[in-house]
């Protein structure tokens, strides 16, 4: 048993998603969230910056006492974690783009991935592909532009439909009955993604997923935390503090600027 925190990344807001889930699964663990919004995007960046910068974040979270770490990004996930697991002794849970799951129920045999250019253009991402597309195609779509609005506060702007009709478009025009959301902080769109998909179409987010893949790690490595203690969600950023602070708004956190 150990009731250190989890430690929780992102180049910014989009790990949230995944912090929720972790919170109504694991209620009873401590979390430490690092936004690093001061880099984001890291989706154009080369490997080697990926690598550099999920390398800093997560001795800043290990600094902090945490016992596992959530890469909560696609791009730090598919580019950096086989670093990560090499360099640290902690568990490392990551994401990667849930093309298994659309793979295999898909009718039209052809599904669709919004992702960052760092995700598609990443060994990991092509290997899990190549396992499970057999027979269907793959319409892939970078969301260039997206990561950035977000992190600007722009999530529900008339810029952010008009980049989403363009890069669903050809997704649509191929007859994808899955649209698997490749970037935590695209989880974010899927209000508006309802709206501007045909109906037959289902969109595929994997933050559950994480969670319950952090909860049975924890258990696996008898490092859950004891029910009888209380526990504490704690949010960094180094970046702007309005798009991170809104987005936790309805929650009993505590929220602090740091130099990063
Ligand atoms: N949330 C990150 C991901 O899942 C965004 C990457 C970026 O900063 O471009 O890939």
């Amino acid at each position: 048993m150990s009731s250190k925190p989890i430690g929780i990344f992102d180049s910014g807001v989009g790990g949230l998603s995944i912090w929720k889930e972790i919170r109504d699964q694991l209620p009873y663990e401590s979390t430490i969230y690092l936004s690093d919004s001061k880099h984001a995007p890291y989706g154009p960046k080369g490997q080697k910056a990926i690598i550099d910068l999920s390398i800093k974040n997560t001795e800043w979270l290990i600094d902090r006492g945490c016992k596992l770490i959530v890469v909560a990004c696609n791009t730090a996930t598919t580019n950096a974690i086989d670093q990560l697991r090499i360099k640290f002794s902690v568990p490392f849970i990551g994401i990667e783009p849930a093309i298994k799951p659309a793979a295999l129920q898909s009718k039209t045999k052809t599904i669709g991935v919004l992702a960052t250019e760092g995700t598609l253009s990443s060994n990991l991402f092509h290997k899990t592909s190549e396992l499970y597309l057999n027979d269907l195609s793959l319409i892939e779509q970078i969301g260039d532009g997206i990561v950035e609005l977000i992190e600007h506060g722009k999530l529900n702007s008339s810029e952010m439909r008009d980049l989403l009709i363009k890069y669903l478009r050809p997704m649509i025009k191929a007859k994808i009955d899955y649209l698997v959301l490749g970037c935590t902080h695209y989880h974010f769109l899927k209000p508006i993604l309802e709206e501007l998909l045909p109906k037959n179409i289902s969109i595929i987010d994997s933050s559950q997923a994480v969670a319950r893949q952090t909860k049975s790690v924890l258990q696996l490595c008898k490092l859950s935390n004891n029910k009888a203690l209380k526990s504490e969600s704690r949010f960094y950023t180094n970046g702007e503090q309005a798009v991170i602070s809104d987005l936790l708004k309805s929650e009993n956190v505590t929220l602090k600027k740091i130099e990063f």
